[in-house]
């Protein structure tokens, strides 16, 4: 099975009942999974299981109160309801459910799913009798109406000695479920070809030129793409990232390397995101030997390198195209400009320096194709790759229906 949990936020809601032991266990898993999770209990899941065994396992205090001074100083419930790429609660009751359907937002849980903009997930655990009532069922259709993913639940033997649905799903199939939910098969079937990472051009033996790109952006948007359903490759210029396990990884070193590999590739490629900062220039002649101090200027001849983009734009049978415009003025007039001259279908646009952009964590940027602007603020570079994907994914679906 492959996993897309690395790195996810998170947050479980766990209610009051017995199957609620089973949520130390689901923690475990999600962690095993690479998932970062953090607890939320209501007063009669402290009945079942005590917040400090959920503590424990999860690595960070519960949360449990609405009204707690320190804990909302610490964390406040809006924005752990922001920090969360997923709210998912197991056990849910009966009564949770039924809260959930009709939108109260009375304890801190209810609270947090109301504010989220995150998917929700609820495993419910119940009575088989409880589980079966019309009323049950209703609120269950009500939540899958408005989109909240119901995992289980099972059958079988039941706590109070029934026998029947109402069990909730084991930990393991929990973890695979929502594995599921973010692999999201937006893009599922589709080819996806990213340049990432910065280029090195060398000098002489010793020394390279080349820029400030970490490799961040392109490989959570490989990422994105390949939790999307999509077969990915990533051409990567060097970077300290681990190779995502998911994803074919093709290493290159210049520019000269990175436009070779993807005009080689790219034809087998239904969409191409160019991330990579690749170096415009070259040494002309690279020094045999290191060049050794003198007392005047060195100079050095930089030729052009290929432009990668550009070219892919150029071919006869192109992909769809989505590059990159990191500027440092004109941001919006620049990338437009950018868009056509490269034929790109999709530029995303972002201001560089001040904590945003290259080589930093995160990142505001603005989507613009021949239809539209969209602009997204500044957030995580992970989850900034899931919105775009989901947006690449839109537009690709609309450009295809009208070939
Ligand atoms: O012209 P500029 O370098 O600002 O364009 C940025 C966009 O072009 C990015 O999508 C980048 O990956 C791509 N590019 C490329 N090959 C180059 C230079 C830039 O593919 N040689």
């Amino acid at each position: 099975m492959t996993l897309f949990l690395a790195n996810k936020h998170i947050l479980l809601g766990v209610t009051g009942s017995i199957a609620a032991y089973k949520s130390a266990e689901l923690v475990r898993r999600l962690r095993e999974a690479g998932a970062i999770v953090r607890v939320a209990m209501t007063e009669n899941a402290k009945r079942f299981i005590t917040p400090l065994t959920m503590q424990a396992v999860s690595g960070y205090p519960v949360h449990d109160d609405l009204f707690d001074v320190h804990a909302e100083a610490a964390m406040g419930h809006i924005e752990l309801a922001r920090w969360a790429d997923l709210i998912l609660v197991a056990p849910a009751t009966a009564d949770f459910m039924t809260r959930l359907a009709h939108g109260h937002a009375d304890d801190l849980l209810t609270t947090l799913c109301l504010a989220t903009k995150a998917p929700l997930a609820v495993a419910p655990a119940m009575n088989q009798g409880m589980w079966k009532h019309a009323l049950t069922q209703t609120n269950r259709q009500v939540l899958l109406d408005k989109g909240v993913h119901i995992i289980g639940p099972g059958e079988g033997n039941q706590a109070c000695g029934d026998v029947g649905p109402g069990r909730m799903t084991e930990p393991a199939e929990i973890v695979e479920k929502v594995n599921a939910i973010f692999s999201s098969g937006l893009l599922a079937g589709l080819k996806i070809i990213v340049t990432a990472g910065p280029t090195h051009e060398a000098i002489d033996p010793v020394r390279f030129m080349t820029n400030g790109s970490s490799g961040k952006m392109g490989y959570a948007l490989a990422e994105a793409a390949s939790e999307a359903g999509a077969d990915v490759t990533l051409v990567s210029g060097p970077v300290n990232i681990p190779k995502p396990s998911h994803l074919e990884k093709l290493d290159v070193v210049t520019a000269q390397e990175m436009y070779e590999t993807v005009m080689r590739k790219v034809a087998e490629y239904d969409i191409f995101l160019a991330v990579a900062a690749v170096s415009d220039y070259r040494c002309e002649t690279i020094a045999p030997q290191k060049i050794h101090k003198e007392e005047g200027p060195v100079q050095l001849t930089l030729t052009r390198n290929p432009d990668i983009v550009a070219s892919v734009g150029q071919l006869a049978r192109k992909p769809f195209i989505v590059g990159f415009a990191a500027e440092t003025e004109d941001v919006i007039a620049q990338a437009k400009a950018k868009r056509l001259r490269k034929k790109m279908d999709m530029i995303i646009a972002n201001q560089v320096g001040s904590g945003a952009g290259m080589g930093a964590d995160e990142n505001a940027v603005t989507l613009i194709s021949a239809e539209n602007e969209i602009s997204l603020p500044l957030m995580p570079k992970r989850k900034l790759a899931r919105q775009l994907i989901k947006l690449i994914a839109e537009a690709f679906n609309k450009a295809e229906r009208r070939q």
